[in-house]
């Protein structure tokens, strides 16, 4: 996955200027969420990658600690103008380097679905350590369109699925990539959200994002 972001690197934003009212509405009302979850905050960001999210976010976040595995990635967000301080750092999403309670907010945008199955708990325990008591996670991901984004593999006892993605040289990745009902979202987050709301979940038809905050302990 690293080398196929590394390569995609310059043209992995073309994602979000496509010739379509209902997604551009539906990044419209991402970006809203974005701007009004996070106001005033401390905020970490995984897999930000190019930074589009990113210059939304610094729209009314205090400071944004803005991380992804992938350098390449990173220099293009780097050159973008941002509206907070914004502090660039190489960190694997999976065993961040922060302390205990160290962010009011996390942001991690078309990053869940990457995240292979047997590593979700890892994934979203090692953001609950991160974050403040009270603090709020937000991310925003794709639903399965068929026809969109290429093709959808199941590959034979693998609980994980893949896209078959070209980069504009030919070259051919296999990305995993696994899309979620509303029910399912609702039961994985339910469990380090105890109040969590299925109106706390946005469910479109080419996006989804889920808010939820760490419970006070
Ligand atoms: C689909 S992109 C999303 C980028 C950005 N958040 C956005 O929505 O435009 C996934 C990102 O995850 C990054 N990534 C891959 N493995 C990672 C890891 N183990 N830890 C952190 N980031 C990783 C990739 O470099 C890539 O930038």
């Amino acid at each position: 996955m690293d080398i196929y972001y590394r390569k995609r690197a310059e043209e992995y934003e073309e994602i979000y200027y496509r010739d379509d009212p209902i997604r551009n509405e539906e990044q419209r009302i991402i970006v809203e969420a974005i701007k009004k979850a996070f106001n005033g905050m401390d905020v970490l960001e995984i897999a930000c990658g190019t930074g589009y999210w990113t210059q939304f976010l610094s729209e009314t976040a205090k400071s944004i600690v803005a991380t992804d595995y992938v350098e390449e990635v990173m220099q293009i967000a780097k050159r973008k103008k941002y509206k907070c301080p914004v502090q660039f750092q190489k960190e694997d999403a999976y065993n961040l380097s922060f302390g205990n309670h160290s962010f009011d907010g996390i942001l991690a945008n078309l990053w869940f679905s990457h995240v292979p199955k047997v590593k979700i708990d890892t994934f979203l325990e090692g953001i609950q350590r991160v974050l403040k008591p009270g603090g709020i996670v937000f991310m925003a991901d794709n639903n399965y369109v068929e026809g969109s984004g290429g093709e959808l593999v199941r590959k034979e006892g693998e609980e994980d699925t893949y896209k078959r993605r070209f980069l504009k040289d030919g070259s051919e990745y296999m990305v995993l990539k696994n899309y979620y009902t509303l029910n399912e979202l609702f039961d994985i987050f339910s469990r380090y959200d105890k109040g969590l709301k299925k109106k706390n979940i946005f469910y479109g038809k080419f996006f989804c994002y889920v808010i939820y905050r760490m419970k006070d302990s």
